[in-house]
């Protein structure tokens, strides 16, 4: 069964935007990585103010191979040039892991 790791940003008010912006820009490689099932960036609107990256993945492997190699650093490497311009678009970041263990669709109409 699949994984599914959350980001979860603390974005300071006001700078939702700006984040948003930032990866509005990404650099698009996270979908070339292998494993890569799915992402979504997910904006806060009720019951929490963080911004969650919701990443889904074939198995655990796949994601701490993308983790550690070169298409994660390159994906960060405009928010690390960024954060050191205007600041960070978030003040801080929490990893939350999770195995899917039920995933259903909609049935075919
Ligand atoms: C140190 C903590 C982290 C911070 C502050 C952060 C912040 C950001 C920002 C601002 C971007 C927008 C692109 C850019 O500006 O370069 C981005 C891209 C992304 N982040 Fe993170 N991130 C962090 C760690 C993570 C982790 C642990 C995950 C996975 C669970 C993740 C998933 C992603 C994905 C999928 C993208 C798009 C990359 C692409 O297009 O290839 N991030 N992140």
């Amino acid at each position: 069964m699949s994984v599914v790791k959350f980001n979860v940003l603390s974005v300071p008010e006001g700078a939702g935007s700006g984040l948003e912006e930032r990866f509005a820009k990404r650099a698009g490689l996270v979908e070339q990585a292998d494993g890569f099932e799915e992402f979504q960036l997910l904006r806060p609107v009720e019951g929490t103010d963080k911004y969650l990256v919701y990443t889904r993945w074939r198995d655990e492997e796949s994601f701490q191979t993308w983790l550690k190699g070169q298409r994660f650093a390159q994906g960060h490497a405009q928010a690390s040039s960024d954060a050191s311009a205007s600041g960070p678009a978030a003040t801080s970041s929490e990893l939350w892991g999770f195995e899917v263990v039920q995933h259903v669709r909609p049935a075919h109409k």
